[in-house]
């Protein structure tokens, strides 16, 4: 089931020591501007793995360059465990992610996948 993106923009506080989401203009829409995460804006539909100028881990990189691009009901399940939604996407046992945080909450991590959904375009 969707979640809920106004119940998603609280949970997204648990994502802001590490990531930001800032549009073209590089105007703060959420967060505080960190910088250890790649900026969260658009990435519903964007290919994973490819803001500019991130030094993202290999493994997500291959996946995005792969093709794969980021779907809501994919980003509440990336959440739970990075490491293995890249393992599984990837079909490799020794992919790594540099994400190191889980949102172990289904719910949660269903509505801040919501809450981004709303900085892509429908
Ligand atoms: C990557 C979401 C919390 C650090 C990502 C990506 C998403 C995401 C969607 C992939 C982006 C892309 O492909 O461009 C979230 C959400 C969080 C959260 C919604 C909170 C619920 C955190 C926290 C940290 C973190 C707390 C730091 C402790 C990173 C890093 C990457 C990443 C370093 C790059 C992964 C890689 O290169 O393998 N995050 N994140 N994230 N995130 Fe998070």
């Amino acid at each position: 089931a969707a979640g809920d993106a106004e119940a998603g923009a609280k949970v997204f506080n648990k994502c802001q020591t590490c990531h930001v989401v800032a549009n073209e203009a590089g105007e703060v829409l959420a967060g505080r501007n960190a910088k250890t995460g790649p900026n969260l804006y658009g990435v519903v539909g964007r290919a994973a793995g490819t803001y500019p100028d991130f030094a993202y881990g290999e493994s997500i990189v291959a996946l995005g360059a792969g093709g794969y691009t980021w779907t809501e009901a994919d980003l509440a399940v990336y959440l739970a465990d990075p490491a293995k939604f890249l393992k599984e996407k990837l079909g490799d046992d020794k992919a790594k992610s540099k994400m190191v945080f889980k949102l172990n909450n289904e719910t949660e991590a269903a509505n801040v996948a919501a809450f981004l959904a709303t900085f892509s375009a429908a």
